[in-house]
C-alpha cells in the first residue's frame, strides 16, 4: 500500500569524478544493471506517495534508465548550485504544495542498500519523532566519508566531511551513509539556511543536521550492523569491492536455491538471472543479463553466457554465447562461439571451434567441428563435416543457407549463399556448393586429382624428398618381385 507520508528523494546529479569515466558514475555496471538501478528499486518497494530523482551531469542518459524503471518518478534538473545540500533543496521544491509528511533521502551511489533496512529507517523516525533520523555505520578505513561527530551524551551532534575534518575527527570510525529521513517542514526550513562555507563550496546537506540541533530540534544516527549496505562507491576500486561483495551473496543464494557452484570467486552471476536447481556451473563461468538455465544443465569451465536460454540436461563447455538459445540435451563447445539468435533445438550439437551467427540448428543436428554457420537453417537429422563455411556475404548483402533433414555434407565444404541443400542429400568432401543441390542427390564438384609419377625424381633431385621416395618405390618393387 502507498506510504502516502513518504517522500523519497534520490540525488543522482553528481559527475563521479573519481570514477575518471566518460561513462557517468550512477551508469557504471554493478550485476548487470546501472548503480543506481539498484536503488531505484529499493525505493520502489518503499511504495512512496512520491520519487524525486535529481540529475544534472549527463542528465539525458540518467533521465532514460529513471523513466524505464520508474515511470512515476519525478525529474528534477539540478542548477549549477554545487551539492547535495542544492539537489534536495530543489527536489524539495519539487514535492507537491499538498505533501506533508517524512522525507526520504538516498545517494544515489549507495547500491547494496536494501528496503528493510529503510523501513527500519522509517518506523525508528515516527516512533522517536525527531526531525531527522540517519544511517551511520562503523567502518574499519571511514576515508572519505563524512564523519558522525557525537556530543558528551553520545547523541549525533554534527557531520563533518573528510575534507574539513581535523585530525581528531578523522580519527572517528563511524560515518555518515549518506541516507536520511527528515520532517519536511523542518527540513525545508534549514536548507534554506545552508551556506557554502567548507572546502568545496558546496551546499552540504550533512550541513543540516548541525543546523537542526541549532535550532533546538532533536537528531539521531543510526548504525546499521553490516557496513556493506551502505557502502558508497565513488571510484573504480569501491565499485569492484561491492561487486564482489554482491556476487557473493547471488552466489551463495543459488546454491542454497540447489544450484551446484564449484568455485564462486571464479563464477560471477548477474542479479536478472534465473537457474534451476540441479544446474552445475563449473568454474571461470559468467552468467550474464536475463538468461535463464533449466535443471540438470552442466555450464562451463569458462563460459560467458549473455541474454541465452538454456535447456534441460545441455551441456556449455568453454564457450562464448550471447543471445542464443540452446535447447534441452544440446551440447556446445569446447571452444563454440555462438552470436545473437543461434537457435540450437533439442539434442543438436554445435562443436570444437565453431562460430555460429543468426541460426537455426534442428533437433539431433551437428556441427561437430572447426566451422562457420551464418545465417544458415539445419533441418533435423543432419551432420554437417568437419571444417564447413557458409559464404553468406557476398560484400554488400547477407544471404541464407538452406540445409534440409537428415543430409551429410563432406568435409571442408563451402556454401555459397544463397544455396539450398535438399532432404537426405550428400555433399564430397572439398565441395564447393554453388547450386542447390535436390533432395536425394550427391553433389560434387572438385577436379578430378592427377598424379605426375616421377616428379620429385625430376624436379627436386636429392633432396630427402627424393630419397624416400626412391627407397619407398625400390620396396614396392621387390614385393612385387621384380
Ligand atoms: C556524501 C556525504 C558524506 C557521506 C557519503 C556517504 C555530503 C556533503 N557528504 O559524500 O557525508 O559520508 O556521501 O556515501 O553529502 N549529488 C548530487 N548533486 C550534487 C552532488 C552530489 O545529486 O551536487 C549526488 C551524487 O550523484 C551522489 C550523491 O549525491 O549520488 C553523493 O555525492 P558524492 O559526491 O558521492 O558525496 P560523497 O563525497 O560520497
Ligand atoms: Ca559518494
Amino acid at each position: 500500500m502507498t506510504d502516502s507520508q513518504l517522500a523519497v528523494i534520490i540525488l543522482a546529479a553528481g559527475q563521479g569524478t573519481r570514477m575518471k569515466s566518460a561513462t557517468p558514475k550512477l551508469l557504471h555496471n554493478l550485476a548487470g544493471i546501472p548503480i543506481v538501478s539498484h536503488v531505484l528499486a529499493t525505493a520502489r518497494e518503499l511504495d512512496a506517495a512520491h520519487t524525486v530523482v535529481v540529475v544534472r551531469h549527463e542528465r539525458d542518459r540518467l533521465v532514460e534508465v529513471v523513466q524505464d524503471q520508474l515511470p512515476a518518478g519525478l525529474i528534477v534538473d539540478q542548477d549549477e548550485v554545487p551539492g547535495t545540500g542544492r539537489a534536495v533543496e530543489q527536489a524539495v521544491a519539487a514535492l507537491p504544495a499538498n505533501f506533508a509528511g517524512d522525507v526520504l533521502v538516498v545517494n544515489g551511489d549507495v547500491p547494496l542498500l536494501d528496503a528493510g533496512t529503510l523501513t527500519g529507517l522509517i518506523e525508528e523516525h515516527r516512533r522517536d519523532r525527531t526531525a531527522a533520523t540517519l544511517l551511520s555505520a562503523y567502518l574499519e578505513d571511514p576515508t572519505g566519508y563524512g564523519r558522525i561527530v557525537r556530543d558528551e551524551h553520545g547523541g549525533l551532534d554534527r557531520i563533518v566531511e573528510h575534507r574539513d575534518a581535523t585530525a581528531d575527527e578523522l580519527a572517528i570510525a563511524e560515518v555518515n551513509a549518506g541516507v536520511y529521513l527528515f520532517g519536511l517542514a523542518e527540513l525545508r526550513d534549514q536548507l534554506a539556511a545552508l551556506g557554502t562555507a567548507n572546502s568545496q563550496g558546496e551546499k552540504y546537506l550533512t550541513d543540516v543536521i548541525e543546523l537542526l540541533r541549532r535550532s533546538g530540534s532533536t537528531v539521531a544516527a543510526l548504525p546499521v550492523t553490516d557496513p556493506w549496505l551502505v557502502a558508497g562507491i565513488n571510484d573504480r576500486a569501491q565499485l569492484s569491492e561491492a561487486a564482489g561483495r554482491l556476487n557473493g551473496l547471488i552466489v551463495r543464494g543459488w546454491q542454497l536455491a540447489g544450484v551446484s557452484i564449484i568455485d564462486p570467486a571464479t563464477t560471477w552471476i548477474d542479479l536478472a538471472a534465473s537457474i534451476e536447481n540441479d544446474v552445475e556451473i563449473l568454474p571461470g563461468s559468467q552468467i550474464r543479463g536475463a538468461t535463464v538455465i533449466a535443471t540438470g544443465a552442466s555450464i562451463g569451465p569458462d563460459t560467458t553466457l549473455l541474454d541465452c536460454e538454456v535447456g534441460e540436461g545441455a551441456t556449455v563447455k568453454r564457450t562464448d554465447a550471447t543471445l542464443s538459445v540452446i535447447g534441452a540435451f544440446a551440447s556446445v563447445g569446447p571452444f563454440a562461439y555462438l552470436r545473437p539468435n543461434t537457435i540450437i533445438e533439442e539434442g543438436g550439437k554445435v562443436g570444437t571451434f565453431v562460430e555460429t551467427k543468426n541460426s537455426r540448428i534442428g533437433a539431433g543436428s551437428k556441427v561437430p567441428h572447426l566451422s562457420y554457420i551464418g545465417d544458415t537453417t539445419v533441418g533435423v537429422g543432419s551432420n554437417v563435416g568437419a571444417g564447413t563455411i557458409t559464404a553468406n556475404y557476398d560484400g554488400v548483402n547477407k544471404h541464407r543457407t538452406v540445409v534440409g533433414d537428415h543430409v551429410r555434407t563432406g568435409s571442408h565444404n563451402v556454401f555459397v549463399a544463397p544455396v539450398r541443400i535438399g532432404n537426405g542429400a550428400y555433399t564430397g568432401a572439398g565441395t564447393v556448393v554453388r547450386k542447390d543441390v535436390p533432395a536425394g542427390s550427391l553433389a560434387i564438384n572438385v577436379a578430378p586429382q592427377r598424379n605426375l609419377e616421377g616428379w620429385v625424381a625430376t624436379n627436386r633431385p636429392g633432396s630427402v624428398a627424393a630419397q624416400a621416395a626412391d627407397a619407398a618405390l625400390d620396396a614396392a618393387a621387390q614385393e612385387t618381385g621384380d
